[in-house]
């Protein structure tokens, strides 16, 4: 039997939490040590993962317990799920002490932490990923397939976005959205739509322009080398209704996501809503089709975490490529501080580097 993936958890928080309920249903492994500011948090989490019978879990609290937790021989894969601004300095002390990390949205705040998570990765042989959950959006996953089949022709152009009312929210989180100058939050809609233009292997990103208006709401176009389009939009401040956009223009066919599921291929009626939905879905490829069962089977909450947490676990045991290299984490991470750069400027074009080689 393949020994189990023993996972440090840094990050007790909203989204560290929902992890530690998530990994209780992921086959090949188990949270062996967690880690958090506050001992409160620390001692829940303890208490939480006794009662569901997940005993020996070794348990730090404080500002740099975490770097002990990095230490232990028992962890494989240490998670970050804390603020951004600790994300890239843990994961590079995590890989430093010979782990493997995976980083919750976005991994790193500036080009230069970009950079050194790569670097890192390269130099200690580690690898690095990002959780970035929307990747494995149901839809998304159905729309790549259909892509791969050719049933879109060529993509031309594509929109995501991270719609979300989130004026309630009075957490770090609105905090550091308030002070930045562009796009703080890119990886939603970004991540899928490099995935579907196959970016950081036959395409890459090249250039950015960006504009800033009121309420903070950022529109952020970005260029292929091969001169296809993204316009990516952020807005946590106006009333309008959750959305991703997650559109797709190809040369035969369009799809979208957001607000109602959409494909439309050259020559046929369009297909919306619950339809498009199973359409999508019949695409899935066998391996997500077969996590898919097994998540509806175990009525998890959110398949697409439950995709994203069993196809990690698998890589790992098995040695695969992770879905998201270190490269895309640092390329889609790094729109932040790209986006604020032009959007200073006036939204001047600014170019993006080139995170599949080394500095
Ligand atoms: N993928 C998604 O859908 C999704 C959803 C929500 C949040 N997130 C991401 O998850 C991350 C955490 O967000 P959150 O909402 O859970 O924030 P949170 O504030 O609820 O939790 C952060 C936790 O990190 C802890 N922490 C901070 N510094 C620490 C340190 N030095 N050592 C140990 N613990 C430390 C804090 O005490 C807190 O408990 C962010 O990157 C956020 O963008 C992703």
């Amino acid at each position: 039997m393949t020994k189990k993936i023993g996972i440090g958890l840094i990050g007790l928080g909203q989204r560290g939490m929902a992890t530690v309920e998530r990994y209780a249903v992921i086959p090949g492994a188990e949270i062996k040590a967690i880690s958090d500011l506050r001992s409160s948090s620390v001692e829940h989490t303890q208490q939480l993962l006794h009662s569901q019978g997940r005993n020996g879990v070794k348990a730090f609290s404080g500002e740099h317990s975490w770097r002990q937790l990095c230490q232990l021989d028992e962890v494989n894969l240490v998670i970050i799920c804390t603020d951004w601004s600790s994300h890239a300095r843990m994961a590079i002390q995590a890989m430093n002490e010979g782990k493997d990390v995976a980083i919750e949205v976005p991994a790193a705040t500036s080009v230069e932490e970009c950079l050194q998570l790569v670097v890192t990765a390269h130099k200690t042989g580690r690898r690095c990923t990002m959780l970035e959950n929307c990747c494995y959006d149901t839809f998304h996953l159905g729309i790549s397939e259909m892509h791969k089949k050719g049933l879109f022709g060529e993509i031309t152009h594509c929109e995501g976005a991270y719609i979300h009312d989130l004026r309630s929210d009075q957490g770090w989180m609105s905090y550091t959205v308030s002070d930045h100058k562009g796009n703080p939050y890119p990886t939603h809609g970004l991540g899928p739509i490099c995935q579907l233009l196959d970016i950081n292997r036959t395409d890459r990103l090249t250039s950015l322009v960006s504009m800033s208006g009121l309420n903070k709401i950022n529109n952020t176009l970005l260029r292929t080398a091969q001169g296809r389009t993204i316009l990516l939009q952020f807005d946590e401040r106006t009333p309008r209704p959750y959305s991703r956009i997650q559109t797709l223009c190809g040369t035969k066919g369009y799809a979208q996501k957001y607000p109602l599921p959409t494909i439309q291929l050259d020559g046929q009626m369009a297909i919306t809503g619950a339809e498009a939905e199973a359409i999508a879905e019949s695409h899935h490829n066998k391996a997500v089709r077969q996590i898919i069962v097994e998540g509806r089977r175990l009525n998890v909450p959110n398949l697409m975490n439950y995709i994203m947490d069993c196809r990690l676990i698998s890589a790992l045991s098995h040695g695969l490529p992770f879905d998201i290299t270190v490269s895309d984490a640092a390329l889609w991470s790094s729109i932040t501080e790209l986006s604020a750069r032009s959007a200073a400027l006036g939204g001047q074009p600014v170019s993006i580097p080139d995170f599949t080689r080394l500095p």
